[in-house]
Formats: structure tokens, C-alpha cells, sequence
């Protein structure tokens, strides 16, 4: 029986009973540069955060446009349970947009460090303290739920920080919130900070950390266990600059490590990244966690010798609990047991000879730096078990004939199944006229598009080694890799092609 991790959560920590997830994708994450959102786009994420049972969702800054104030309305429209939050400047024209909004949440911010004081408001510690107080008042007289964030608190003097904090506390701020704005705690100073406060208000604490020296999610962490009662969240870990805390790591984190169930349904997770991802443009690198490609992909023998008898040997989650998949990636790591549950996975049986023969091969392929696709797999399983050896299509003669002024012709000459056939072709450039002299050629065989087409030098010179890295599909769907490495750049390309299209005819043979 697979066993889980063990819970961390301990006696010494001060986790509150009720933690609130504050997600502000739609707006801190929509600063993330670069980034901008329709009105529809953040209908859709708003429905996704809504069904994931986030507590509340920043919807937007309703005062900054007209868009804003619109997509604010529409997202109020759609009735979703979790709470819709519009963000404000200590303003009250700010606050009548939330208000026309519709929003019954507001977050009100004013900078309260030195540099915020004396460089951006060019403001008193007394005016600050008088504009803050009155826009949480004429929130609080207009019926809306006060949050209120103190932006740059971390750099802001402790003193001055919890006098902003009590005055606005006694014109009803209804959260604290503590935004660590350019990411400049860490985890000890946060223990440190958390616990002074938790020890000085009564009014719950909310926690808005950036991720500028990657220890956002630790902080918040760390926060959380010091008893703040709200985490400021972005999915993908989005935001200005290097983001926000991401929602889903801190998310897993306290289910899996500390066994804290925030009522979200994290089988929702992966799907909600994807989402965001696509509408924001914004991918994750493969190793970021919780989310990325790899964060249940396993290369090494002996780890995926351990995955294949418990998962827990190597993953500290299942796949299954964020909506993710496990991948066995093959490569120069592979072991005999990866290899073989990936040929069970595509219902392929081989002889042992077969079987040592195509395990060679991939070892080899990753040995020279390349990575074994599962096409790839399924096209070296093939053509050892049709023991076709030698290939379908074979080039036996090429020539390029170009001119000033006019389209450069390709002469190509194929062996198709030991018959020799030739035909010229023009095109844009050699490798289009050498391409659509190959799809005449195989016509009566079969049809081929080119989905992806990469070229590298791999030295310099007018003598570099071109590789050509190529994708082919066929009209069912199916598709493979080619690859190949030659002086002269047509070559490689065509080379490339013909080892495509000959792995997409053994598998057509072969189905
Ligand atoms: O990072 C920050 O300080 C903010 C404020 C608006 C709270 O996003
Ligand atoms: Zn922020």
C-alpha cells in the first residue's frame, strides 16, 4: 500500500483554524509585464478560481479604466460564491468604482515606507495616517468589507507600521494586510514580523509577499505558521515582476506537508495553470512545481524502478491530487523497467532480442545528446519488430539548380519500396523545392505534412554541421520525428524529412 508523506504540521506552529485564499491573478497577476487580459478572458479564469473554492477573487482596480471597471462588473454579474474584491488607492473616487462595481470587498492601499512617503506620495507620516483612516471610514460608511494594505510595510519602521495598523483598525478595517512589495523577507524576518503583529491586533492578517528573491512561498509559509489568517495569491505565481506567492504551491504545501485542507479542489489545479497560462501567454519552465512539465517526470532507472512499485518512492504527491500525469521520459538514464512499461503503454511486444536491441538504441540516442520522444520509441519498437531494417524510402540522388530572379528547381531522385523514381520540382527556396518534389514522389504512398521544422548550426564557419530537427503528421493523425546532421543544409533538411516519413510509414504499415 503506497504510503503518504508524514504530516510536518507540529505543536510549535500557530496555524489558524480557518485560512483564507485571497487569489489576485486577475489583478496583481494581470501587472505580471507583458500581460494584459479581455474581458472574457478574465471571465473564464474568474469561473475556474470560483470552481477550484478560492475565498475571494481581486477582480481588478475598477478606478484605473474603463475596461477594468466593465470586466469588474461582469465578473459581479456571473454570481460566483467566492467573494469578488475590487482594489482602491486611499481615494474616495477610487472607492466609488469599486462601488459602482458592485463589489461589497474592497482593498485600500497606501505606501507607508519612508521611500513610498517621501519619493512617490511626497507625503507626512500624519498624512499618510489621515488618508488612510478616511478611506477605510467612507468604505466602511458606504457598507463594504475593509481590507486594508499598508504597501511596502516590510520596509516601512515597525512603530510607525502599527500605528498606521491601530488607527485604521479603529475606523473599522475589517483585515490587515501586509504586503511585502518587493520581496525583500525572508523566512526568519517574517517569523519575526507575523508573530509581532498577530501578538499586537486582534483584526485577522492577511499576507501579499512578491517573489523577488524566489522566497515568496516560503515566507507565506512561514507567515501561515506564525497564525496569518489570509494568503495573497496568484496562480503561476504571476505578478509584477517575478510575481507573486503561487497559489498552488502554497496550496499543496499545506495539504501535503502540514495536512491542512483549505476546501480547494486540487484536482483543479493543473488545468487551472494551463488555462492561465495560455490566455496570459505567460509558460511555466518545465521544473516549476506543482505545474510544470516535469513535476511528475521521471528519466532515471532507479527512480523510475522505485515509481513503478510505490510512487511515493520518488514523488511526494500523486499526479492525480493536482489534475496533473505522471511521464516516464526515456533517455540515456532509462532502465529496463521504464522501457518496458512504456512498450506496455503502447501495447507493443517484443522478443528479448528486440527488446536489448531497442533498449541499446535509445541509450545511444541519449548518449548523443538527444531526447527520446515517445514517437521516437514507438518508431525504433517498429521497425525492429517489421525487421525492416533497411528503409522504405531511400535518397539516391539530389541536384539544385537556382538562378537571379528565378525559383530555385529541385531534381529528386527516391528508391520507394526498391523502385527508383525521379521528378523536379520548383519552390520559394531549395528545401520547399526539394519538399514538394518528395510529396509527388510519394503521392501513390502516402501524405505527408510538415508541422515543425528546426535548423541549428552545430559549429561555426561557412563549413558548420547544419542539424535539422523536423516534425511530419499524416492525414490520420499520426506523427513523427526526423533528424538529421550533414554539411550542406538541403541535405540535412531532406535527410531529416525522408527520416520522418520513413518512421510514419512503418507505423502506418504496421497499424
Ligand atoms: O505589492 C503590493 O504592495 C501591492 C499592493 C497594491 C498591496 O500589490
Ligand atoms: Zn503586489
Amino acid at each position: 500500500m503506497a504510503k503518504d508523506i508524514e504530516i510536518l504540521k507540529n505543536e510549535n506552529m500557530n496555524i489558524a483554524d480557518k485560512i483564507y485564499i485571497f487569489d489576485t491573478t486577475l489583478r496583481d497577476g494581470e501587472q505580471t509585464p507583458g500581460v494584459a487580459l479581455t474581458v472574457d478572458e478574465k471571465i473564464q479564469i474568474a469561473r475556474k478560481l470560483n470552481n477550484l473554492g478560492v475565498d475571494k477573487i481581486e477582480v481588478g482596480f475598477p478606478a484605473s479604466s474603463k475596461g477594468e471597471l466593465e470586466s469588474a462588473k461582469k465578473i459581479r454579474a456571473e454570481d460566483l460564491d467566492s467573494t469578488l474584491v475590487g482594489l482602491s488607492r486611499s481615494l474616495s473616487s477610487d472607492i466609488d468604482a469599486v462601488l459602482d462595481a458592485d463589489l461589497g470587498y474592497i482593498h485600500t492601499f497606501i505606501g507607508t515606507s519612508p521611500l513610498h512617503r517621501d519619493y512617490k506620495l511626497k507625503k507626512s507620516k500624519e498624512e499618510i495616517i489621515q488618508s488612510a483612516v478616511e478611506s477605510v471610514e467612507y468604505a466602511k460608511d458606504h457598507g463594504l468589507t475593509v481590507e486594508f494594505s499598508a504597501e511596502d510595510a516590510t520596509r516601512t519602521e515597525k512603530d510607525y507600521l502599527f500605528e498606521v495598523f491601530s488607527e485604521v483598525v479603529d475606523a473599522g478595517a475589517d483585515f490587515l494586510d501586509v504586503p511585502d512589495t518587493v520581496g525583500v523577507l525572508t523566512p526568519i524576518f517574517t517569523h519575526e514580523l507575523i508573530t509581532d503583529i498577530k501578538n499586537n491586533f486582534k483584526t485577522p492578517i492577511s499576507v501579499h509577499f512578491h517573489n523577488d528573491f524566489g522566497l515568496a512561498t516560503a515566507n507565506t509559509l512561514t507567515a501561515i505558521e506564525c497564525g496569518a489568517d489570509q494568503a495573497h495569491v496568484t496562480v503561476n505565481g504571476l505578478g509584477e515582476r517575478t510575481g507573486n506567492c503561487s497559489l498552488e504551491e502554497i496550496v499543496m504545501t499545506l495539504k501535503s506537508v502540514y495536512g491542512v485542507d483549505l476546501g480547494i479542489d486540487t484536482t483543479r489545479l493543473y488545468s487551472l495553470s494551463q488555462l492561465v497560462g495560455r490566455l496570459t501567454g505567460v509558460k511555466m519552465p518545465v521544473n516549476k512545481p506543482i505545474v510544470g512539465d516535469n513535476a511528475f517526470a521521471h528519466e532515471s532507472g532507479i527512480h523510475v524502478h522505485g515509481i513503478l512499485n510505490n510512487s511515493f518512492t520518488y514523488e511526494p504527491m500523486s499526479p492525480e491530487m493536482v489534475g496533473h500525469s505522471r511521464r516516464i521520459v526515456l533517455g540515456k538514464h532509462t532502465g529496463a523497467n521504464a522501457l518496458k512499461s512504456k512498450l506496455k503503454e503502447y501495447h507493443i511486444e517484443l522478443d528479448e532480442e528486440q527488446f536489448c536491441k531497442v533498449f541499446d538504441e535509445i541509450k545511444s540516442l541519449g548518449d548523443s545528446g538527444r531526447c527520446v520522444t515517445d514517437d521516437d520509441l514507438i518508431a525504433i519498437a517498429i521497425t525492429e519488430l517489421s525487421s525492416a531494417r533497411e528503409t522504405p524510402i531511400v535518397i539516391k540522388g539530389l541536384s539544385i539548380s537556382m538562378g537571379a530572379n528565378v525559383s530555385p528547381t529541385a531534381t529528386v531522385k527516391l528508391e520507394i519500396d526498391g523502385v527508383e523514381k525521379e521528378t523536379a520540382s520548383t519552390g520559394v527556396g531549395p528545401i520547399d523545392a526539394s519538399l514538394t518534389a518528395i510529396r509527388e514522389l510519394i503521392q501513390d504512398t502516402m501524405e505527408i505534412e510538415l508541422e515543425e521544422y528546426n535548423l541549428a548550426a552545430i559549429n561555426g564557419g561557412t563549413d558548420a554541421l547544419a542539424e535539422v530537427f523536423v516534425i511530419t503528421s499524416d492525414p490520420d493523425g499520426n506523427q513523427s520525428t526526423g533528424r538529421s546532421t550533414n554539411q550542406d543544409i538541403v541535405m540535412a533538411s531532406i535527410l531529416a524529412i525522408l527520416d520522418s516519413i520513413n518512421k510514419l510509414l512503418l507505423i502506418k504499415r504496421s497499424i
